[in-house]
């Protein structure tokens, strides 16, 4: 009989030091580690057997909760069955069938789908076929990519140009040329404590006809945007803002990039948020939730006219220089397979938007706590900005993470000074509570 979770213990090591941890405070965690050892369903297990609620899905990842039997099936199968097979020039039948389940659940036009590995991967590749795209119809010319203040397209060269994040370029030279950022979608005088898209702020969206009238539509290839900036603090796109921004770029010619990563797959109570929005994007990039975060896996879906653009040529040259060696990995595709039966089966974007008031209200109730000085939230997100302590900025949300996990058995996420939390979908009406009753309890303690 299987052994509970809760009822191993794991062997932690001694010695810290060798492991450089990513986007981590790295003396912060090895003076008090912060470890995770096992999961199912909605909780972690600290080595030591303590039960911790995960508040973050993993990181966004994990929409169908921890270590489902189906997909832990699938992947122990396709181990069994096929471990790898080249990626290029040759194919396993679970790739296509994938790629063909994505499609379906993708809006419009949008109906073939590249693989790659990471959410990273897929933002560099979604900009690269810009690029290309334009340049096998003739229009070369269109190089400039437009990015928005506050993005987050993850940590290639490519994504951190778009990216407008200042700690993750600061430090890594002149990036990409040619690169422009639309302004933020925030203004916290404007859509403080809104619950879902605020009501402030579409006309922004225009701003991305001042950067055509400053460089003219035919030097720019594509604009990249999340439909809900999530790494930064969970910004959901102000009413009206997505339509427009198509708009502006239907009537230059430019490429509108839906980077949904995090909002692909149901976070937003739909399979992509570009669905909820009723804008359909000329590509939109995933990874994550597509096996809920069980295999490394991303991609770009591609509207049809962008895949036939490239389909010319002699037959035996490859149309498209890009990819990589684990591009629709056997053990991904298998866990994909797997992950979208169990969305389907259990109906969890449906879920998240049936229970995306309760998750509102409960999110609101932390107004009036000390140092809390907005609320956001849309779908299964919220974000809750702290004040910083004078000098220290981002130290009280990262005291009130440390101390939700030590102390309150709740993982929360510390993005800057803004706590936040993204559950599995799976997560109750009484789990919720739970939630953000420990994350009250927390910023007080804080405070
Ligand atoms: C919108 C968005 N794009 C890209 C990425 C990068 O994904 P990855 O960390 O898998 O490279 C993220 C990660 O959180 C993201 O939120």
């Amino acid at each position: 009989m299987p052994t509970a979770p809760a009822q191993r213990a794991t062997a932690v090591p001694n010695d810290l030091e060798a492991y450089w941890l990513p986007f981590t405070a790295n003396r912060a965690f090895k003076a008090a580690p912060r470890f995770i050892a096992r999961a199912k369903d909605m909780h972690y297990y600290t080595p030591d057997g303590r039960a911790v609620l995960d508040g973050t899905a993993g990181m966004w990842c994990t929409n169908a909760g921890h270590n489902r039997d189906p997909i832990v099936e699938a992947i122990r199968a396709e181990a069994a069955e096929l471990d790898y097979a080249p990626a290029f020039q040759f194919a396993h039948p679970k790739a296509f069938e994938l790629a063909s389940r994505v499609a379906a659940l993708a809006p419009g036009d949008l109906d073939h789908v590249f693989f790659c590995n990471s959410g990273s991967e897929a933002v560099d590749t979604a900009l690269k076929i810009a690029l290309a795209y334009h340049n096998v119809r003739g229009e070369g010319a269109r190089t400039r990519l437009i990015g928005r203040e506050r993005g987050y397209h993850g940590v290639g060269f490519g994504g951190i140009s778009v990216g407008g994040m200042v700690n993750n370029r600061k430090l890594f030279g002149t990036l990409l040329a040619g690169v422009d950022h639309l302004p933020t979608t925030y203004n916290r005088e404007h859509q403080a404590f809104s619950k879902g898209e605020p009501d402030w702020g579409a006309h922004l969206a225009d701003e991305l006809e001042r950067i055509v009238t400053l460089h003219d539509a035919c030097t720019i290839a594509a604009v990249i945007v999340e439909p809900m900036a999530g790494s930064t603090g969970v910004l959901p796109a102000p009413k009206g803002y997505l339509p427009r921004l198509r708009a502006i770029c239907d009537k230059h010619g430019i490429l509108l990039i839906f980077d949904e990563v995090i909002t692909g797959y149901g976070r937003l109570g739909h399979a992509f948020a570009a669905e909820r929005y009723g804008v359909n994007p000329d590509m939109i990039t995933f990874a994550k939730g597509i096996t809920s975060g069980s295999v490394p896996m991303g991609g770009v879906i591609v509207r049809k006219g962008i895949y036939d653009a490239f389909m010319r040529g002699p037959m035996h040259v490859v149309e498209l220089f890009h990819g990589y060696t684990y591009s629709a990995h056997p053990l991904a595709c298998a866990a994909g397979l797997a992950t979208l039966d169990l969305y389907r089966e259990e109906g969890l974007f449906e879920r998240a938007r049936k229970l995306e008031p309760v998750w509102a209200e409960a999110a609101m109730s932390l107004k009036g706590l000390p140092n809390v000085l907005d609320i956001r939230c849309v779908g299964l997100t919220a974000g809750i900005d702290l004040a910083s302590r004078p000098g220290e900025v981002g130290k009280r949300a990262y005291d009130a993470m440390d101390k939700a996990f030590h102390e309150h058995d709740l993982v929360i996420r510390a993005a800057g000074e803004t706590l936040v939390l993204t559950p599995p979908l799976i997560v109750s009406e009484r789990e919720i509570e739970e939630m953000f009753a420990t994350t009250a309890r927390v910023i007080k303690a804080v405070a």
